[in-house]
């Protein structure tokens, strides 16, 4: 491998596959993560990947797993005041969406970059990016215990919301000058999810809202669901004994067939939405969470994260191909527009099927009021599904 070009801060889906595409146009990378390989390869989280998505992954060569385990939906269940209806994306369309866990892309992404010889340093602590004004900007890192410093011509940062790159930026101006700043919203509620050891009862993904909160049956296997619920944003694990969740989960599904069993993992995840603005300062780029959140009800975090990295890896193989600038300074611009749509639909979805509890019997009942004009006018279901899916023209 030559010298480093790119420091890649993260190995979650944006810092791995952003060194799998600069490899692929012979740029060479080293990434850092903080934790083991065996913690980012059984870390549960996302599952919904937009066609964009398995677009990349198969074109790039790690998407024979995907192709092969993953469950092509074409559609997605709404259930609200005890009715069910399909938002039928494939019809209103033409996409559909791939459920494939966000651990599995993760590992398919580590096994490639094995293979090919990529440089992963997991138990690698990032704990500054320095001189990102400079053309040699440097990461600061903890390695068994002893502080050392790799010098790069690029940084990405792709550590998540709590990385150390978003602290290497010029403090925010919200609202000032371009619009650059940090804009941020929490949600007066959480999300509780298990995975657990129980055959889907539905072959979609269930969504419904009930007067007790949110519920969403997913999947990751034909033994395995992945279900949520909506829980206080202060509740804790303490708060859910197993048989709670389970009853708590049949009530809201209104799913008599979903059968309890062994619950393989369990956490508690606050909804946020957060975008930084711009995403870039000098040599430091920002990618995936580490530049925005979203609030899960869209399934968007992953795919912004693989959508923004795709973004990067072009702009810097123009960079070193002619020394081209130009796609460097608008990768922001390019990246945003999308962003924001996601953050939107996010926003959107999780105001739609969430209780609000400081909300009043209005609230309620405009929330079913929308939620029937959804399932009854082509024009409203369509805003769903194609926002859903993944709207190319943002
Ligand atoms: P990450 O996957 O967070 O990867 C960042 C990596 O950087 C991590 O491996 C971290 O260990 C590493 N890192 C952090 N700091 C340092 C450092 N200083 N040095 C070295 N390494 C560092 N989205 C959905 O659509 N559905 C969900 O159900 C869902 N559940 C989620 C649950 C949780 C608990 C979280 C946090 C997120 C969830 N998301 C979900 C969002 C989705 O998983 C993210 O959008 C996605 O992981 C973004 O990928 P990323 O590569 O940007 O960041
Ligand atoms: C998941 O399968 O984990 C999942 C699916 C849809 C969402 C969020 C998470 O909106």
């Amino acid at each position: 491998m030559g010298a480093t070009r790119v420091g890649i801060i993260g190995a979650g889906p944006a810092g791995l596959m952003l060194s799998h595409l600069l490899h692929r146009q012979g740029i060479a990378s080293v990434v850092f993560e903080r934790r083991s390989r065996d913690y980012v390869e059984s870390r549960v989280r996302a599952g919904v990947l937009e066609q964009g998505s398995t677009d990349l992954l198969a074109s790039t060569g790690v998407g024979e797993r995907m192709i092969r385990e993953g469950l092509a939906h074409d559609g997605i269940k709404l259930r609200f005041a005890g009715e069910e209806h399909r938002i039928d994306f494939r019809r209103l369309t033409g996409k559909g969406i791939t459920v494939y866990g966000q651990q599995e892309v993760v590992k398919d992404l580590i096994t490639q970059r094995l293979a090919d010889g990529g440089e992963i340093w997991f138990e690698t602590e990032a704990t500054a990016v320095e001189g990102i004004e400079d053309d040699d900007p440097r990461i600061a890192y903890r390695r068994n215990g002893e502080d050392a410093t790799l010098t790069c011509e690029f940084v990405a940062g792709c550590d998540g919301s709590h990385g150390v790159s978003r602290t290497s930026f010029p403090p925010p101006r919200a609202g000032e000058g371009q619009g650059g700043g940090v804009y941020e919203r929490s949600y007066p509620f959480s999300w509780l999810g298990i995975l657990g050891k129980t055959p889907p009862s539905s072959d979609e993904l269930i969504y419904a809202y009930h007067d007790r909160g949110f519920a969403l049956h997913s999947m990751r296997s034909p033994e395995i669901s992945r279900l949520y619920l909506q829980v206080d944003a202060d509740d804790t694990m303490d708060a859910w004994p197993e048989p709670r969740i389970w009853d708590e989960l049949r009530l809201r599904l209104a799913e008599r067939e979903l059968q309890p069993g062994e619950i393989i993992e369990a956490g508690i995840t606050p909804m946020r939405s957060m975008v930084t603005e711009p995403m870039q300062h000098g040599r430091l780029f920002l990618a995936g969470d580490a530049a925005h959140i979203v609030p899960a009800t869209g399934a968007k975090g992953m795919n912004l994260a693989l959508a923004d990295v795709k973004v990067l890896a072009e702009a810097l193989a123009a960079w070193y191909r002619s020394k081209s600038r130009d796609l460097l300074d608008r990768y922001s611009e390019l990246c945003l527009r999308r962003v924001w749509r996601a953050e939107h639909f996010s926003a959107w979805m999780t105001a739609l099927l969430h209780r609000d509890p400081a909300g009043d019997p209005f609230d309620h009942k405009l929330r079913l009021s929308y939620l029937r004009y959804i399932v009854t006018s082509e024009a409203a279901a369509t805003t769903l599904a194609e926002n859903y899916v993944g709207f190319e023209n943002a």
